[in-house]
């Protein structure tokens, strides 16, 4: 009986913590560092105004919209990550965003 109970609250907590920390799938996770060049390079301008489109629907429900261009390429390659889970972006999508936030970051 004490078993049940450790296995019942080892899973309540395992569900807790998966629903509380969402995690980028494996294709958003093994994403290189990009340099606005490289970016540039992959999307075309109809992708990349896609990507905005996408960014200004999904990424101010929770907080204000941080512009392109208060961050560097380098700091989107790593916030992106963290928040396309957090919009609940699928991969696609979620590397439209990507693409459009480094294209228009501002200069390291
Ligand atoms: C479900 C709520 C939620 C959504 C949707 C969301 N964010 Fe966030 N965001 C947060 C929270 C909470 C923080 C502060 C904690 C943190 O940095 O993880 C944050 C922080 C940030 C920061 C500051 C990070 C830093 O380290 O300075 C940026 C930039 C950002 N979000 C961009 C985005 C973008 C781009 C999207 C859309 C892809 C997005 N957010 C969607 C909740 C969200």
């Amino acid at each position: 009986m004490k078993r049940l109970k450790i296995l019942c609250f080892a899973s309540m907590l395992i569900i807790f913590m998966v629903a509380c920390f969402p995690m980028a799938s494996k294709t958003i996770r093994a994403l290189p560092v990009e340099t606005k060049q490289q970016i540039l390079a992959q999307y075309n301008t109809e992708q990349l105004k896609e990507g905005e489109q996408l960014f200004i629907n999904n990424c101010g429900s929770c907080h204000k919209l941080k512009a392109a261009e208060t961050q560097t390429p380098e700091r989107w390659n790593k916030i992106v990550k963290r928040m396309i889970p957090k919009a609940k972006l699928n991969d696609q999508d979620g590397m439209l965003v990507r693409a459009y936030l480094i294209a228009n970051a501002k200069d390291e």
